[in-house]
């Protein structure tokens, strides 16, 4: 779906289906076809829908109109909500287009306004069918247009078109099955965005990690037959008098739990624990589309974790690419150590910062659900930029304590280390998160526990069941604040 801008009067949109966003209570638009509404029909009240048809006496066949809810609890993500919400009903009935009228709100900049509904139309617009093979599953949606009599609009459309499509294109990637992307797979997906952005690639495979001396990583691949890779890419390389910044992604293409097998309920999700790395595949493709003046490496730990006969067992004492000795207790444990290597070869490069996003632990579903990410990290002043951001993005994140006490429930008795902190997941993703800080060195260093966000069960308002691809928007939008992107773009 592409999504474009109109500067036109409502009245003059030609169109399927004209979507008009109402706050409670507002007066109602299109008198002629709005008056015989009664108010419990619709009264703008949040997230009610009401569909009318033109009657033949404007060039739009249907009025959507969407309830924005009270004015005072007004936020930007209403609007992403509204957009969805037109684009799924242009879906059930079949529509190939469909217009969009930025809402009047004082309150709110018409940039970020338009942004939104770009972000929300684009996100709902996407579905996985790579594998539906009737024609009727394949439905799309051809174009999306914003409805406004402001001028100027045009880039904040484009910015937010081309984050939301590198979202969209993360989820399409998370969404493959394990028997589609092995960490090979996984690899040739980052070697085909290296050519088509002209980044820098370096691919370690299982001979180069062994040389490199990856133990993390080298254990928890060793029970399966698909060789485990390293990915690192960069964009903005020869460009060394930029800042640099690291962002590692958690690739684990399929988590069986290894010895410490998982239940086999709900097994098929851990499809999904490569979420860490196809985010960090998309933040770099949005950065590199954007040419944000930063420098950005990219680095991707990817592996399976599967029971064999060759597989690590609990009890194994591993080293690690920093020299520390990991006693394993739990191998379903296996995210922080594959990301241990990967933080330590982050380290190298001396980054400004290092990002890490992780399906690191099923307790997150537990604390903060679908609604939030876990941020973990050492540094104040990136701690103010993400909560920031997540507010802007709604990709929110909520931080947790690193105090010292958790560190020494990661202890061993006869290694530097063991990979779980408690057998009863006491403080389980803090504890883990403390796991990965003995990995960073004195880097300024975020870690996101994105367990409990990278794929809904459920449908949301902009996003279909499956992969999400969050984090993408918030890192990306952190990544644009701190190379200073967003210099005279006003932040609300
Ligand atoms: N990939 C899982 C975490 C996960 C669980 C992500 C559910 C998404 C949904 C991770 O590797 C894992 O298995 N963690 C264990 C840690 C435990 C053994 C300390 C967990 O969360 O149970
Ligand atoms: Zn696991
Ligand atoms: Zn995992």
């Amino acid at each position: 779906m592409e999504v474009n801008l109109k500067v036109a009067q409502l009245k003059a949109v030609k169109d399927e289906i004209l979507a008009v966003g109402v706050l409670k209570d507002e007066e109602l638009p299109f008198k002629e076809l709005t008056r015989f509404l009664r108010a419990d029909e619709f009264n703008g009240k949040d997230d009610q829908t009401a569909i009318i048809s033109s009657l033949g006496r404007f060039d739009f066949k249907k009025l959507f109109l969407y309830g924005l809810g009270e004015q005072k609890e007004f936020d930007l993500d209403k609007l992403r909500r509204f957009s969805g919400s037109v684009v799924r009903y242009a879906r059930s009935i079949r529509s190939t287009s469909l217009s969009i009228a930025l809402p009047q709100i004082n309150s709110i900049n018409k940039e970020h306004a338009a942004q939104a509904l770009t972000e929300g139309a684009l996100l709902a617009s996407y579905k996985f069918t790579k594998f539906k093979t009737k024609k009727d599953d394949l439905f799309e949606i051809k174009k999306a247009t914003i409805v406004t009599e402001e001028k100027g609009l045009e880039n904040a459309i484009l910015y937010a078109s081309t984050i939301a499509s590198a979202q969209n294109w993360t989820r399409e990637i998370d969404e493959h099955p394990a028997n589609f992307i092995t960490p090979k797979e996984l690899a040739k997906v980052a070697m085909n965005l290296a050519k088509e952005r002209k980044l820098k690639i370096k691919v370690f495979e299982k001979k180069d990690i062994e040389k490199l001396g990856m133990g993390g990583l080298l254990a928890v691949a060793q029970g399966s037959v698909n060789p485990p890779v390293f990915i690192v890419l960069e964009y903005n390389a020869h460009k060394k008098d930029l800042p640099l910044y690291c962002i590692v992604g958690k690739g684990v293409t399929f988590d069986s739990g290894g010895i410490s097998l998982k239940p086999s309920k709900g097994l098929q999700e851990m499809k999904y624990d490569k979420s860490g790395a196809t985010i960090t595949l998309g933040i770099i493709k949005a950065v590199s589309e954007l040419k944000l003046p930063i420098r950005l490496m990219a680095v991707i730990p990817a592996t399976e974790n599967l029971p064999s006969g060759s597989a690590q067992k609990p009890g194994d004492i591993i080293t690690s690419y920093n020299g520390k000795t990991i006693e394993i207790i739990n191998t379903d444990a296996e995210g922080r150590l594959i990301l241990a290597d990967a933080l330590s070869y982050a380290t190298k490069a001396k980054p400004e910062a290092i990002i890490d996003i992780a399906t690191l632990t099923g307790l997150m579903k537990l604390t903060l659900g679908r609604h939030g990410i876990g941020l973990f990290s050492n540094d104040e002043e990136l701690i103010s930029v993400f909560k920031a951001a997540g507010g802007r993005t709604y990709e929110r994140v909520w931080q947790f304590p690193l105090w010292k006490e958790y560190a020494e429930m990661n202890k061993s008795d006869i290694a530097d280390i063991k990979n779980i902190g408690s057998e009863v997941g006491e403080a389980g993703s803090i504890t883990a998160a403390f796991f990965l800080k003995e990995f960073i060195g004195d880097a300024r260093w975020v870690h996101l526990d994105i367990a409990g966000t990278s794929m809904f069960a459920e449908p949301h308002h902009y996003l279909e069941n499956g992969a999400t691809g969050i984090g993408v928007r918030l890192v990306t939008e952190v990544l644009a604040e701190l190379s200073s992107y967003g210099k005279g773009r006003d932040k609300k």
